[in-house]
């Protein structure tokens, strides 16, 4: 059906929509809803086309990239095997997530740990699995990995987070000099201090315990302006050559994070993976001929970009209520269709954290109906529990019809939560006809297991 579904959906002539070979209808007597539904071979064709895209980029100025996939987005025993199946390697980001990758059998060195506040269990967990990579976030988590892994009796290998300045996301990115978040240090100097980045790759070099691969920089997420990558590969270059003027070591490693952007709406655009590898391929080299240093091996982390478009969930409506409003001057009534669902900010918080726009269609018969502007709702006790802001479903739209929200895949069930004790949905695989459950429905015994009475 083209963006923003995945590319396994089509319409039967009755009109209702199939997914990987499957008819939704079925799915939703199977499983139930709502459910995520994982289209897997869209899934495996993201994968591998970013994978293959950045290693022909990479590979034609003569240097090379890991894949890494940014379990973050989604993350089951399954996804992490597939991900491992295409070549790629998987970034987590809690001990939660080095679990699951590890329970999929990732190896330790195909997978990299971030975090800004890594436990001491975390990172211990990491150094007994042999990661490959754990990425260092601040002096003191310095201090705390060299003196685990002195514990354990290992070398921990390191890459230090950067900020460049820039920040990038929708369709711009800006740049500045000293960045007001949490994650990374930052490439400029501070006063008389120097740069907070530059004293972390200097503090790694001086512990035996640690071996600095490199430099790592993410610049934002649901990118569409490559420029941005470009700006903070050229940021993470200088800053490599530096410290090798500093310290004599050039490093043999930058990682530019993911944040690749996806369509979530008809008309959406995503970044193509071969023009953005190219494009970032071609200015890295550019930028390492300028600066007489030899070109690094690079990686990146898409989530979203591989998982999102493979996504939808699968509700059931509920009830419809034409209600009307009026439009914020205080003008002219209009009447919007409140269309209630049975999930809701529970399996999606992207629409109340972000604002985020989805788009959605009636997706179990055809309809012959004019549209409505109608907004999705959830089930929750709150106003601000909406689904989709805005979208034009049929007027005959009504209970018991099922709808589907596209691209999904990506910070759905990864962010979802009990609110109003719902039991979290199932996230369902289709592919060749046919489905199977990745992680089942939770139950009511579920919710009250953790409960002590
Ligand atoms: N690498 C690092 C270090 C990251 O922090 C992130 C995302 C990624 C990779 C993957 O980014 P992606 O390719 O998926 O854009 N919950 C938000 C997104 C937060 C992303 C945080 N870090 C959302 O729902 O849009």
């Amino acid at each position: 059906m083209g963006a923003p579904w995945s590319s396994g959906t089509g319409r039967l002539p009755d009109g209702a929509l199939t997914v990987g070979g499957v008819d939704v209808r079925g799915l939703a007597a199977q499983h139930g809803t709502p459910a995520y539904v994982l289209d897997e071979a869209d899934f495996r064709m993201r994968a591998r086309a970013y994978r293959t895209a950045f290693e022909a980029a990479f590979g034609a100025v003569g240097t090379g990239v890991d894949v890494y996939y940014a379990g973050k987005a989604l993350l089951t025993v399954a996804v992490a095997r597939w991900a491992r199946e295409e070549g790629l390697r998987v970034d987590t980001a809690s001990g939660g997530e080095l679990a699951v990758a590890l329970r999929a059998e990732v190896p330790g060195a195909g997978i990299g740990l971030h975090g800004n506040n890594k436990s001491d269990a975390e990172i211990l967990r990491a150094l007994d699995a042999g990661v490959g990579r754990i990425i260092v976030d601040s002096l003191v988590e310095i201090e705390r990995v060299a003196r685990l892994a002195a514990e354990r009796g290992v070398v921990a290998p390191v890459m230090v987070r950067v900020t460049t300045g820039v920040h990038a996301g929708g369709h711009e990115y800006i740049a500045t000099a000293h960045e007001d978040q949490k994650f990374g240090l930052s490439v400029n100097p501070v006063g008389d201090t120097g740069s907070p980045a530059m004293n972390a790759l200097l503090a790694v070099l001086k512990h035996p315990e640690l071996k600095l691969l490199g430099i790592h920089s993410h610049i934002g997420s649901q990118i569409l302006d490559p420029d941005g990558f470009e700006a903070a590969a050229r940021v993470v270059l200088r800053l490599r050559a530096d410290l090798a003027e500093r310290s004599g070591v050039l490093v043999d490693e930058v990682d530019l994070g993911g944040g690749y952007g996806i369509a979530y709406l008809p008309g959406d655009v995503a970044l193509d993976p071969e023009r953005v590898a190219k494009d970032i391929a071609q200015s890295v080299a550019g930028v390492c001929q300028d600066l007489g240093t030899s070109l690094p091996r690079f990686s990146i982390e898409p989530g979203r970009a591989i998982v999102g478009p493979a996504g939808l969930t699968l509700y059931t409506v509920g009830t419809v209520k034409p209600v009307t409003v009026s439009d914020a001057g205080g003008g002219a009534e209009f009447v919007r269709t409140y269309v209630s669902v049975d999930g809701g900010m529970s399996d999606n918080i992207r629409p109340a954290l972000y604002g985020a726009a989805y788009h959605a269609e009636v997706v179990g018969r055809s309809s012959a109906a004019d549209t409505v502007l109608a907004r999705v709702v959830g089930k929750h006790c709150e106003s601000g529990d909406i689904v989709v802001h805005e979208v034009q479903l049929p007027a005959d739209v009504r209970a018991g019809d099922l709808l589907a929200v596209a691209a999904t895949g990506a910070y759905g069930r990864s962010m979802a939560s009990n609110y109003n004790m719902l039991p979290r949905p199932p996230v369902i695989a289709v592919s060749d006809g046919a489905s199977r459950v990745l992680v089942r429905r939770e139950s009511e015994d579920d919710l009250l297991a953790l409960d002590q009475g």
